[in-house]
């Protein structure tokens, strides 16, 4: 039932003269340069466009059984600036879905059953940040998106994707944000980065990376976080990270690593997070441990790296370790 009216009812107001337009078990608040519509967990399997102000800005319909959403409905609100449409029933979107939304900057599509999309998608707004996530995606296309997107932000994780999709990141030069988190990508090659000059967040954890090429982050300088945790990678290539001005956070937890080689986290890494790798604590260790040993000393910071093997070393954290344990010299 819809609040509004009835608290109408209740206050003996006359209902329709005064009362506000609002879709039917939706929620509408009114502010002074928004109008927002929520329609939550509602029994629909349709858009609910009867109701729906002309002016709403920001609209919600979500956990409802929606299976469609077409660019004739939205043009109920051409105003809209955000369009939050998570944990409803879509499972596809038509090429004209924004055309009648020249505002629209955020479109919200997590949850859904979404397999692929058609071509010009989100061609029509100028979106500058989308949400995909936890549908069934295995491809993204670049004609999507205009060539010259100002997309910033974009979150595909939770899907199928095997590929780092390349397609799409090519228009891409403005985005700072991407996550492709909870996917089963197993490698990054070089070059399907370069284009992300301005990206300066990568979510790439809970894959399947056993690989990623010397070259892969051979252009993204501006990138900052970096979230590898829970991959299968074996090792690094010590020159992975030259061109990145400063990466201030690097999550490699949760991998298979054995060995660091020398001069991978310099000169720029600020803050890594090594734990749950199978560390071997041998003097090829001498660069990490020396960097572990300054981290601690700069930044109270310890990489949480501990030996598996050699078997007396076990448990030990490896900045815990003399030089002697770890068979290496210092002057
Ligand atoms: C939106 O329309 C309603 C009437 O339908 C009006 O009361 C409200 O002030 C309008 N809001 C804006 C931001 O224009
Ligand atoms: C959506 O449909 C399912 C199955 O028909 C039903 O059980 C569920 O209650 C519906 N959800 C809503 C929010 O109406
Ligand atoms: C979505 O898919 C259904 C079934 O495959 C189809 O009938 C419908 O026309 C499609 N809608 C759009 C907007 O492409
Ligand atoms: C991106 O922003 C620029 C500058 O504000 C603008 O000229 C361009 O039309 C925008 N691109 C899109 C696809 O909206
Ligand atoms: C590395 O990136 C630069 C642009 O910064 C590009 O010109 C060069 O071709 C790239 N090198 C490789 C081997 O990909």
């Amino acid at each position: 039932m819809n609040i509004r009216y009835l608290l109408n009812i209740a206050l003996g107001i006359c209902c329709w003269h005064g009362a506000l337009p609002c879709p039917d078990l939706c929620n509408c608040y009114f502010g002074q340069d928004s109008t927002e519509v929520i329609c939550n967990s509602i029994p629909i399997s349709v858009f609910p466009a009867k109701g729906m102000p002309r002016n709403t800005t920001r609209l919600t319909i979500q956990y409802t059984n929606i299976t469609t959403i077409t660019g004739e409905d939205l043009q109920a609100t051409p105003l809209l600036k955000e369009l939050h449409l998570s944990n409803n029933e879509l499972r596809n979107l038509s090429t004209d879905m924004l055309i009648e939304v020249p505002y629209l900057h955020t479109i919200d599509l997590t949850g859904n059953q979404l397999t692929h999309l058609p071509p010009r998608v989100f061609y029509h707004a100028p979106l500058d940040s989308i949400a995909l996530k936890n549908n069934l995606l295995s491809r993204a296309e670049a004609n999507w998106l205009p060539s010259n997107s100002n997309l910033t932000w974009i979150d595909l994780s939770g899907n199928r994707f095997q590929k780092i999709p390349a397609g799409i990141l090519q228009n891409l030069g403005r985005l700072i944000t991407l996550d492709l988190s909870e996917n089963k990508l197993e490698d990054i090659p070089a070059g399907v980065l370069d284009p992300l000059t301005l990206l300066e967040r990568l979510s790439l954890q809970n894959n399947k990376l056993r690989s990623i090429d010397p070259l892969a982050f051979n252009a993204t300088y501006a990138l900052s976080y970096l979230f590898l945790q829970h991959n299968r990678l074996e090792k690094l290539s010590p020159t992975l990270f030259q061109h990145v001005k400063e990466l201030r956070y690097l999550d490699l937890s949760e991998n298979h690593l054995r060995h660091l080689p020398t001069g991978a986290l310099d000169p720029n890494v600020m803050f890594v997070d090594l734990g749950l790798n199978p560390w071997h604590c041998d003097a090829k260790m001498d660069y990490l441990w020396r960097w572990e040993r300054k981290s601690i000393e700069v930044h109270h910071e310890a990489t949480k790296a501990v030996c598996s093997l050699p078997a007396m070393l076990k448990g030990r954290p490896l900045a815990s370790l003399s030089p002697d344990e770890l068979g290496v010299k210092v002057e």
